[in-house]
């Protein structure tokens, strides 16, 4: 149960005025600083113009007095041109954890996105080179992305635009050509055939012949020429069987790899109508689009040589995704660098008259930093997503054994795994996706911070309460859930059941962080109310309610990670 969209409902309905919409009344709808003035306020004077805000708060709260839904309002006041709401703690406790035990895991979806197609593209690493850190921020936050949508009620299309294209296949054609071993790379497929690449850059330094070969490679392979083909199939297949280890190890997937490649031969039609569309331009032998915006370099779409580049890609890729798809939304999980090619792209789109380039959204986010590391692929000093999550699973396997508690885990490894990439995770998705992430291993894992073995950790406490009553034999029948009104388990009430609004909210700025946050402060209350109660020794009536409740709020932490692509364990 949603209270804030229940009376967004009402206020709409009964103020039957076009301006005032659900987004309207929803961001008008305030916390107060201070509960005296009620759980919600509205300010009336902000909802329309040209009416006396009094008179509006009158005839609103009569409205609702005169619902279906008064039973949850203990009270209305209307104070000068605001309307303040009081909550029933009792049946808002009541319905509230009563709902979350009925709906367990669909508790707070919803159907408002049915009918519309959502493409979440992410990931997208490229072949015959590392998965590097930056791919590993773009596969947490599109597989949150798309479990938020999913969430309420889109029908979601998850791509991963993989990297298989473009001239670095002519380079690594040549270099394979001449150094390459096929047994030896396909041991050890990335690395070798990233050490092939950068001897090649290096060879290349000294006899520039090698960069015509390589562009006489690629033209090769856009013309289909069967033996560079293979090669180029060889690579592509070897380096998908490591990412889809990685993607199995993170238990992220996807509906579609179709990369750039897929989108060699829709190309044509692009360069066709630009070209009637009078948009191309010639600039130094290469064909370009030039833009209104003085301060955006044109978009090169046809090199010199008449190959195509990543631009041109991408162009036939959204107009391939409008076709097949007919998307709603059209995301792309970026890094921020891109942030102008995406705008290009999505400009020359509307240049060729696609209205539906303004679906089309780049989701951008910061660079990872570490505190004694850089990242780059050309001299092959990179560090690895692999790298990372095994370090994470390793420490965490070493805490844990560590602790007092290692003799009661069922499985180690099986709770290391979960936390330990739970918490790499959970780290890329703590703050807003634009800001820079400082990847510090001994903060992501510590079980105090906010951090992912941190929530994970409470709700580990929450089902060993759980199971300790259990095996107390205590009895659930008629269980009084209108007890549960002190002071700290109405703000975890009233945090339960806020859970739909924040995913929405999430989806709306595509920002996975709200979730995160959103946990956080559950577990921060959730740990308060647990540390100064002693719910197993509460008298019987009280103590059953608190146990439902607890429950309630283990499947919110569970059913909330979950939209943040981590996992939980029940005993740590
Ligand atoms: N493969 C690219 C990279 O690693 C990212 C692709 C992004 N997606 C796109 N549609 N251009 O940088």
């Amino acid at each position: 149960m949603d209270i804030k969209k229940i009376l967004t409902e009402i206020i709409v309905s009964s103020v039957n005025d076009s301006s005032v919409t659900e987004e309207l009344v929803q961001s008008l709808i305030a916390v107060p600083p201070d509960e005296k003035l009620g759980d919600f306020s509205l300010p009336c004077f902000k909802l329309i113009k040209g009416r006396n805000p009094k008179e509006v708060a009158e005839s609103l709260k009569t409205a609702i007095e005169e619902s279906e839904f008064k039973q949850f309002f203990s009270e209305i006041r209307v104070v000068g041109a605001y309307l303040n709401f009081y909550l029933n703690r009792m049946i808002i406790s009541k319905t509230v954890i009563q709902e979350i035990l009925i709906q367990r895991e669909n508790y707070g979806r919803s159907e408002e996105g049915a009918g519309k197609k959502v493409i979440v593209e992410y990931s997208s690493p490229n072949i015959a080179k590392p998965f590097h850190i930056g791919h590993l921020c773009s596969t947490a936050i599109g597989n949150s992305l798309s479990r938020i949508y999913d969430f309420l009620g889109y029908d979601v299309v998850r791509i991963n635009h993989i990297g298989d294209w473009g001239t670095q296949f002519g380079k690594l054609i040549s270099a394979y050509k001449r150094w390459g071993d096929r047994e030896t790379i396909e041991k050890d497929p990335i690395n070798e055939l990233l050490k092939i690449y950068v001897k090649f850059h290096s060879e290349a330094k000294e006899d520039p012949a090698l960069e015509d070969e390589a562009r006489q490679n690629f033209k090769l392979l856009e013309e289909g020429d069967p033996e560079v083909t293979a090669l180029w199939k060889f690579f592509v297949e070897v380096s998908l069987k490591e990412f889809n280890r990685m993607y199995d190890l993170l238990d992220i997937h996807f509906d579609s790899f179709a990369g750039e490649s897929f989108y060699s031969d829709k190309m044509p039609e692009i360069v066709d109508i630009l070209g009637k569309k009078g948009l191309l331009e010639e600039s130094d032998g290469a064909k370009v689009v030039r833009f209104e915006d003085k301060n955006m370099p044109p978009c090169i779409i046809l090199k010199s040589d008449g190959s195509t580049i990543y631009a041109t890609r991408d162009i036939a890729a959204a107009l391939y995704r409008k076709r097949h798809y007919d998307f709603y939304k059209n995301i792309y999980v970026v890094g921020t660098p891109q942030a102008l090619h995406f705008k290009q792209v999505f400009t020359v789109l509307k240049m060729m008259g696609f209205d539906w380039a303004d679906d089309c959204e780049h989701v951008g986010f910061g660079y990872v930093r570490f505190p004694d590391r850089v990242l780059s692929t050309r001299n092959g000093d990179v560090v690895l997503l692999e790298d990372v999550l095994n370090e994470s699973i390793a420490k965490t396997k070493e805490i844990i054994t560590e602790s007092g508690t290692a003799s009661q885990i069922d499985n180690i490894d099986e709770a290391a795994n979960t936390i330990g990439i739970g918490a790499v995770l959970f780290e890329f998705q703590k703050n807003g996706r634009e800001r820079d992430i400082v990847f510090e291993l001994s903060k992501m894992l510590d079980f105090e911070g906010e951090s992912g073995p941190y929530v994970q950790y409470t709700y580990a406490r929450g089902r060993s309460v759980l199971r300790k009553a259990f095996e107390m034999g205590i009895s659930y029948k008629n269980v009084k859930l209108e007890l549960l009104t002190d002071d700290q388990e109405y703000q975890i009430v009233k945090i339960l059941m806020k859970l739909q609004s924040v995913v929405r909210d999430a989806a709306s700025k595509n920002e996975p962080y709200i979730v995160t946050r959103y946990i956080i402060e559950l577990c921060k209350a959730f740990n308060k109310f647990y540390n100064s109660t002693n719910v197993l020794k509460s008298d019987e009536d009280i103590r059953a309610a608190r146990l439902c409740f607890i429950e309630a709020v283990t499947v919110c932490i569970k059913e909330a990670l979950n939209l943040i692509g981590v996992g939980v364990v029940e005993k740590m």
